[in-house]
């Protein structure tokens, strides 16, 4: 017991250090089950890297409609009790500008994969929302690199496509019909066009191991990523996987995020909703091992019940300006403030 304290702290040191940290270094850490130093280790980075300020992002889920199947996301087009809805284009830019108007500086558009917006439609709305003077954030799923370069023209600035997970067998049996090749393949492409890319994980998938675990921070390392959400998954009634339980999820994914706040110190890191859902201050602890940013829900009230990738989804009836003014105070009881800036990676480092 005593030895392995040692070797813990010996570990911790190092990735403090180095940044560095092999498969199985970052499996015996996932494996901690006291990993209060853990996370205080990821707090000490993740204060020197990236500071005390919280970026926060107005997230608009503007369709949930999708082409896809996923068997984990309760939005799937095999789910035929989902009551499907779909913004209009001048419905999510008016949704843009009440986020400009409640100080946020980073409109994210999330939708399922909908083929209803083209690639003009998807043009017309960036452009209309880069004139507010916001960074915009796409996540909106696998497209072409020309697709891609296009909507980045047009001013995305950023894409988030999370690979889920990196473990290609299992990958390909949750997502039937998707190839986790060309899933690398498109995160490969937003990089090269100059996009920040933000990937992440689901963690605690039926079949998942915690040396696939390691394997995604890995692979997040390696890309690198300016960006990556972890997310405990939650089961979803109305999918194939309703009857497994979340049990474990939370802490195992709380640990998943400070690892990856000692293997890439100064990315972006969000505090994700899913977390506030198995746990009623689960972004909140987040935000003390690792990671630096929010994104408040802005969408229509009347929506945000259909936009149900997992069930207990936080907020439902809450407005736009009270989950604005919530997060804030949540962030403010920890000691920590929110950032005025639009929180590009490295914008810390270079003083903004
Ligand atoms: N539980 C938690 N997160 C989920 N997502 C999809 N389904 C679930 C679920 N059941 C996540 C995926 C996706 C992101 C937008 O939502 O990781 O990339
Ligand atoms: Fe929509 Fe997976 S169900 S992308």
């Amino acid at each position: 017991m005593v030895y392995s304290l040692y070797m813990e702290k010996k570990l911790l040191q190092k990735a403090e250090r180095t940044h560095h940290l092999t498969r199985e270094d970052i499996i015996s850490l996932l494996k901690l089950s006291e990993p209060s130093a853990l996370f205080q280790a990821a707090d000490k980075v993740r204060r020197e890297f990236v500071g005390d300020g919280v970026y926060l992002r107005a997230l608009i889920e503007f369709s949930n409609y999708c082409k896809n199947n996923c068997l984990y996301c309760g939005i799937r087009a095999g789910n035929a009790r989902v009551q499907r809805y779909r913004l209009t284009p001048t419905e999510i830019v008016e949704t843009a500008k009440k986020a400009v108007g409640y100080g946020y500086k980073t409109v994210v558009l999330q939708s399922g994969e909908d083929l209803w917006f083209d690639t003009d439609k998807l043009c017309d709305i960036i452009r209309q929302i880069k004139k507010l003077d916001v960074a915009i954030t796409l996540s909106i799923g696998e497209k072409t690199r020309e697709e891609y370069a296009a909507y980045h023209q047009a001013g995305a600035d950023r894409y988030l496509l999370r690979i889920e997970t990196t473990d290609k067998s299992l990958y390909e049996k949750l997502d039937p019909s998707m190839s986790w090749d060309n899933r690398v393949r498109c995160l490969h492409d937003l990089k090269e066009l100059g996009y920040e890319v933000g990937s992440g994980s689901l963690v605690g998938l039926p079949g998942q191991t915690l040396e696939s675990l390691a394997d995604d921070l890995l692979f997040f390392q390696k890309l690198p990523v300016d960006m990556a959400g972890i997310g405990p998954f939650i089961p979803h009634p109305q999918t194939p996987l309703s009857n497994e339980k979340p049990d474990g999820h939370f802490e195992l994914a709380l640990k998943m995020m400070a690892v990856m706040r000692l293997l890439l110190p100064d990315i972006n890191i969000p505090a994700t909703t899913a977390m506030e859902t198995l746990h009623p201050q689960g972004r909140l602890l987040a935000l003390q091992a690792g990671a630096n940013v929010v994104m408040p829900n802005t969408t229509d009230t009347e929506y945000r019940p259909l936009y149900a990738l997992y069930p207990g989804k936080i907020c439902l009836g809450d407005s736009a300006e009270k989950c604005r003014g919530c997060v804030e105070r949540k962030i403010n009881s920890i000691g920590r403030h929110v950032s005025s800036g639009k929180g590009f990676h490295g914008d810390y480092k270079k003083g903004k």
